[in-house]
């Protein structure tokens, strides 16, 4: 059986939706939490199978986890020093994170390797760069698939990223924050939820200075406190129903955003002649009054433009009038969603890490299959605009990453419904 998620396209979408708590930062925050000696409760957690499979690592570490809505709370002070190997590490990618907040709690920790989305190689070596700086010794058993990372003790260092990695910056961060002495982390990537992750171990007592700009220093301490942290809202959710609202709305207010995160995107979609009103916290959005503008989008580093957001974009493109282009700098591969828009009438032509998308094009429903979580949120872009109904495939890509996004679209007046198939 094969849960599906089917659109009816062609209805027009009007209200509000509000924004929830970012997944890039839950699934770091989670992880850091556990080097607390006392409870930390983070409010504002979305409801996503991440979340979920975070939480049954923590239960096998013995630490006391409770969820209520959107509120966690963990309890780390009866957490031991336990083999993390189970299915649930391959759940997420981000379960890596428990890398470095295991190495900085115990100076030790085995670990299996991590899964997440196929968006082409994804290696951990800046990772691992960052934790052997810091004194720690790695082996990887090619039988178990598992990591071993142990260090008699961690000393802090100064530490280059080749590349400005969200991940390494992060997990580097987590295992410094206890380390004796100073780290430096340079060419750090500046993403708001290395920020946001950082936050939280400042309240716990961490010395950490320079966040957000791409030198980061830590000063190790010998004991972080627990502590109470709200999570910043999801800049690519909003992201994704801004773009919603500029394909499938009428007028669609987008509620909980920090619009400064997601300026690369919205500058792309006033480009597109997209109507837009900023106020405060949130976004209007004014749906296509005439037709859009073609746009070329490259991918950067923040606070260029998100490589999660040129997926969703990408289905906005294919109603522009003209040839549009999406060039990927973070991930050579994201492609993937191309293949099944082109199933849905879309003219897309992929080629090394560029696409053109030729508009506009008449989309029209179809069986897709979401082979990774933004081309999950592309297709059901498309789904809402193509004529007929679109039944999307794979739909634990999505639930991995989107907090009820089907619920808050039929909020907004979207004929969806969820059903299991055989296939
Ligand atoms: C984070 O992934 C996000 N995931 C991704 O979001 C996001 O696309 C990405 O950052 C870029 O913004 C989470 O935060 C859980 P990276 P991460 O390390 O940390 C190379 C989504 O859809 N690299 O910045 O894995 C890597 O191959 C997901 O929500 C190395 O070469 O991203 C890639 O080309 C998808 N060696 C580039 O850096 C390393 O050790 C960006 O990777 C690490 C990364």
């Amino acid at each position: 059986m094969s849960k599906v998620i089917a659109i009816e396209g062609g209805y027009k979408l009007n209200g509000t939706v509000r924004i929830s708590g970012a997944k890039n930062a839950t699934v770091a925050l989670i992880p850091a939490a556990v080097l607390a000696d006392g409870p930390v409760e983070i409010l504002g957690v979305p409801e996503i199978s991440d979340v979920e499979a975070l939480a049954i690592l923590l239960r096998e570490l013995n630490c006391d986890v409770s969820i209520k809505g959107d509120s966690i709370r963990l309890d780390p002070s009866q957490m031991e020093d336990i083999p993390l190997v189970s299915d649930a590490v391959n759940k997420l990618r981000a379960s890596y994170y428990f890398m470095g907040a295991l190495l900085g709690k115990y100076k030790r920790v085995k670990i299996k390797m991590p899964g997440g989305c196929y968006l082409g190689p994804r290696p951990i070596d800046l990772h691992l760069k960052g934790f052997k700086a810091l004194g720690a010794n790695i082996t990887y058993d090619e039988v178990e698939e598992t990591y071993l990372l142990e260090a008699d003790e961690l000393v802090g260092h100064s530490i280059y990223l080749d590349f400005a990695s969200v991940g390494a910056t992060i997990n580097i961060l987590l295992a410094a924050v206890k380390a004796k002495g100073r780290t430096i982390i340079e060419n750090a990537a500046k993403e708001p939820e290395i920020i946001d992750v950082t936050n939280l171990l400042t309240k716990m007592g961490a010395h950490i200075r320079g966040v957000g700009t791409d030198t980061i220093t830590i000063d190790g301490v010998e004991h972080l406190h627990g502590t109470f942290h709200e999570i910043i809202p999801d800049r690519i959710e909003a992201g994704t129903f801004l773009i919603i609202a500029a394909a499938a709305g009428e007028k669609v207010i987008v509620q909980n955003v920090i619009p400064q995160h997601l300026e690369a995107l919205i500058s792309k979609l006033k480009e597109m002649g997209v109507q837009m009103d900023v106020v405060g916290d949130s976004i209007i959005v004014y749906g296509p009054q005439k037709p859009l503008k073609p746009v070329h989008v490259k991918t950067q580093i923040y606070p260029g433009f998100a490589t999660d957001l040129q997926q969703p974009l990408t289905t906005l493109l294919t109603q522009a009038d003209g040839k549009s282009s999406v060039k990927e700098t973070i991930y050579i591969e994201r492609f993937l969603h191309c293949e099944q828009l082109n199933k849905m009438g879309a003219h897309i032509d992929v080629d090394r890490a560029s696409s053109a998308i030729y508009g506009p094009t008449k989309l029209h429903g179809a069986r897709v299959q979401a082979t990774d979580l933004r081309c999950g949120a592309a297709l059901i872009i498309a789904g809402l605009i193509g004529e007929g109904k679109t039944e999307i495939m794979n739909v634990y890509h999505i639930d991995r990453g989107y907090d009820n996004i089907d619920q808050k679209l039929i909020t907004l007046g979207a004929h969806i419904t969820r059903y299991e198939i055989d296939a």
